[in-house]
């Protein structure tokens, strides 16, 4: 059972955030903060027919809670005076060729408002992501990141998160590169 966590950021200012797991009563909530978060990332140019159509169908509010019914999902949030200001989703006994770990989980997305951001937010949910890992009888924590990500490629190096190749992430006509980073956690992490 996942035990709630306050955050105090270094930020005086800043309000408390509490991580805690999400029920399907935030699934809206985190279709739509998932929207944006996206769109802030992804389309600083503006929109075009193929970001919009992807991120209508990849956060519609029926697929994140067809996504957070199967067993081997986990999402948690971060809310501070009953917002959300961000998530982490992941996937349990999640394979990839270029994981070195027999029994991994996948970190799906980790999204952060931007307007909440490089305040130690992203850091506490990833540490709360590893001990989900854990607690799910895995022992590491993999993700892919757009090689154009500069921030979260920064972000993951910063929590010693190791990379381990390149993927292709495909919608319709366009191609794009991540990189896959991953971890041991748990006991014997190093
Ligand atoms: C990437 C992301 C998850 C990082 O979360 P965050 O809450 O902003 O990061 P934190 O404040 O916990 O930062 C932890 C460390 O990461 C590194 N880091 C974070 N943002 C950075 C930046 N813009 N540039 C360089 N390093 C950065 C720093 O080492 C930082 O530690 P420090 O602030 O003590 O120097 C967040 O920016 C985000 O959600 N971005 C939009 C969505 C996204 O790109 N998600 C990842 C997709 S794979």
């Amino acid at each position: 059972m996942m035990k709630s966590l306050t955050i105090n950021t270094e930020n005086k200012s800043s309000p408390e955030f509490t991580i805690r797991k999400a029920t399907f009563d935030d699934a809206i909530c985190i279709s739509v903060l998932g929207m944006q978060i996206f769109l802030d990332t992804y389309a600083p140019e503006g929109m075009r027919l193929s970001l919009a159509e992807e991120v209508l169908h990849n956060f519609s509010p029926p697929l994140i809670a067809e996504i957070m019914a199967k067993p081997d999902t986990t999402f948690i949030v971060a809310e501070a005076n009953e917002h959300i200001l961000g998530f982490a989703q992941m996937s349990a006994h999640a394979k990839h060729e270029l994981v070195p770990f027999a029994d991994a989980t996948e970190l799906n997305r980790l999204y952060i408002h931007e307007k909440f951001t490089r305040r130690g937010l992203g850091r506490q949910l990833l540490h709360q992501a590893e001990k989900t890992a854990v607690e799910n009888g895995t022992t590491a924590l993999w993700l892919t990141a757009w090689v154009g990500n500069a921030r979260a490629l920064a972000f993951y190096s910063s929590q010693s998160y190791e990379e381990a190749g390149s993927t292709l992430y495909t919608f319709q006509d366009e191609h794009y590169e991540n990189r896959l980073f991953v971890k041991r956690c748990g006991l014997r992490a190093g």
